[in-house]
This record gives C-alpha cells, sequence and structure tokens, in this order.
C-alpha cells in the first residue's frame, strides 16, 4: 500500500554539490565518509544526489584513481577550470551546470565539505517554499536575521533551478568574477534583480557549538546544518545527538 500523502508529494530533485577547497582529489578518506553520511540518509520528499566537484586533474595517476571512484560511486563533477582559493570554482560550478547535467534538478545546492546536513529536515523546510526564483541558506552576518540584505554563506546554500539557468546564460556573472566565491554569487542576484525568494534558516543552520561565539549554536533537533566539523569527535557527538546510527540492528557479528 502506498501512503498517499507521500505519493501525491511532488518528489523534488536536488544536486548537493559539495565544492570545498579542502576536497581534493587525494582526500579520498573524507570523501568516502561523506558518502556514507549521506548515503544512509533519505527522505521521503526528495531524492538527492551528492558529488563532489573538482577542478581539471593535473596528475595522470588521479585519472586512473579517480575513474575508479565515478565507476563505483558517481561521485565527482570535473569542471572546467583550475584549483585556486578565490577565484574560479563557483563561477564556473553554476554557469557550467545546465550544460552539463543530462536533466534539470528542482534545486542546487553547494555546500562545505565539513558541514552535516541532515537530507530530511533540509527538503522539509523547503516545502513550504516558493519553487522558484529561491535563494536558501545562511545569511551572512550571523546575527542578520534579513536574507534581502547580502548574501547566503558558503556554509550550504541553495538556488532553484531556474536561477542556476540564469546564472549560465547572463552575462553579469562572467564579468563580475572577482572576489570570495559565495558573496560574488550574492552580488549576481543583486545585479540582475533576481532571487525575490530567500530564506534564511536560522536557527537550523549554525556552527557546532563553541567553534564561534556568534554562529554557535547549541545542537537542536530541528537542525539542518551544522558547520565547521574539524575532528572526529566533533561529528560523532553530531550524528550520535541526531540518531544517524538508530537503524543498526544487533547482531552476533558485532558488538559495538
Ligand atoms: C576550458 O577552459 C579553457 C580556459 O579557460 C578554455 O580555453 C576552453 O575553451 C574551455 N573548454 C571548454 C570545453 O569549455
Ligand atoms: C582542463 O582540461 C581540459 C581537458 O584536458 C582542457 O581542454 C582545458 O583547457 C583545461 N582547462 C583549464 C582551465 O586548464
Ligand atoms: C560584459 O562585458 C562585455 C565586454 O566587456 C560587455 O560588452 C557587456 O556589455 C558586459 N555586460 C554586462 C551585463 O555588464
Amino acid at each position: 500500500m502506498v501512503d498517499a500523502s507521500i505519493a501525491n508529494r511532488y518528489i523534488r530533485r536536488s544536486l548537493l554539490g559539495v565544492t570545498s577547497f579542502l576536497i581534493n582529489w587525494n582526500n579520498y578518506d573524507h570523501r568516502h565518509f561523506l558518502l556514507l553520511v549521506y548515503g544512509i540518509q533519505s527522505s521521503p520528499l526528495a531524492h538527492i544526489d551528492v558529488k563532489f566537484v573538482f577542478c581539471n586533474l593535473t596528475k595522470p595517476e588521479q585519472r586512473v584513481l579517480i575513474a575508479l571512484e565515478i565507476l563505483r560511486f558517481n561521485d565527482i563533477i570535473i569542471l572546467n577550470c583550475t584549483e585556486n582559493m578565490n577565484n574560479g570554482k563557483t563561477y564556473t560550478y553554476f554557469p557550467s551546470l545546465p550544460r552539463i547535467l543530462s536533466r534539470p534538478y528542482d534545486y542546487i545546492m553547494k555546500a562545505d565539505d565539513d558541514v552535516f546536513i541532515r537530507l530530511a529536515p533540509l527538503a522539509l523546510s523547503l516545502e513550504p517554499l516558493p519553487r522558484l526564483d529561491l535563494y536558501y541558506g545562511f545569511v551572512i552576518p550571523c546575527t542578520s536575521m534579513n536574507p534581502h540584505v547580502d548574501y547566503m554563506s558558503g556554509i550550504g546554500f541553495l538556488l532553484s533551478w531556474d536561477i542556476v539557468e540564469w546564472i549560465g546564460n547572463s552575462n553579469i556573472p562572467e564579468n563580475n568574477t572577482n572576489g570570495l566565491e559565495d558573496k560574488l554569487v550574492g552580488k549576481w542576484l543583486k545585479m540582475g534583480n533576481k532571487a525575490k525568494n530567500r530564506f534564511s534558516n536560522k536557527p537550523a543552520i549554525y556552527d557546532y557549538p563553541g567553534i564561534n561565539g556568534r554562529c554557535s549554536n547549541e545542537l537542536i533537533p530541528e537542525t539542518v546544518v551544522v558547520h565547521r566539523l574539524k575532528r572526529w569527535d566533533q561529528w560523532s557527538k553530531v550524528l550520535e545527538y541526531f540518531n544517524v546510527i538508530k537503524d543498526l540492528k544487533h547482531s552476533n557479528l558485532y558488538h559495538l
């Protein structure tokens, strides 16, 4: 039997691109860990693909090792850009997507690799919001509650597909490529008079407790994103708090 309330809902497709600069091509351990963290989550409302975004590979051995990873996990996007800190990846990421994806998504998200995103609460928080012209995230600065001023932090932000297409077609981005990447996105949208619908999801998005006075928060049940997870003890505390391992069955094969 199908749960009608779920069957009648439109299942939205999102692409979560993990684009942090810490994700360099040989950071296999961390990518593998993130694949686990996202692979065991699901939401009845959404289909969410997680991919790691690189610029051009530079060493011959990368082609083989990354090819293996793609064969097994299909988790990699390689953009036509060179890896450097403040120029290129975001600028290349959004404009490239309409061209390189075989079919559109409803939303495109960009996130850091030191965040834990809870996919079901994320999908739930998007459900009541407008589907189009949407810019969703955590508005800078930490204390600001007005998403119409300034831009969404690189912790993790999301654009509706129409905006991604606009970025791909407009000549505003190509004429404005200097500056902090996440800030640039806000600038393009402002110049283009786009993203009338904005949602800064506070306090559901925050830095890990005690890391940064103003952006930090205690872990709370309605959390969507926890940021600045740099150590295993922080990750394990977060995964336990949100019951990520609750479905583990008792077995004679292991004892934890
Ligand atoms: C990739 O980027 C280089 C340098 O910006 C450019 O010359 C080249 O045409 C691009 N290739 C594709 C396929 O877009
Ligand atoms: C990236 O690699 C492709 C294919 O090897 C090449 O055509 C392109 O020019 C490179 N782009 C940059 C920005 O180096
Ligand atoms: C972008 O730059 C080009 C070349 O400098 C110029 O022709 C064009 O009008 C500019 N577009 C915008 C939207 O500023």
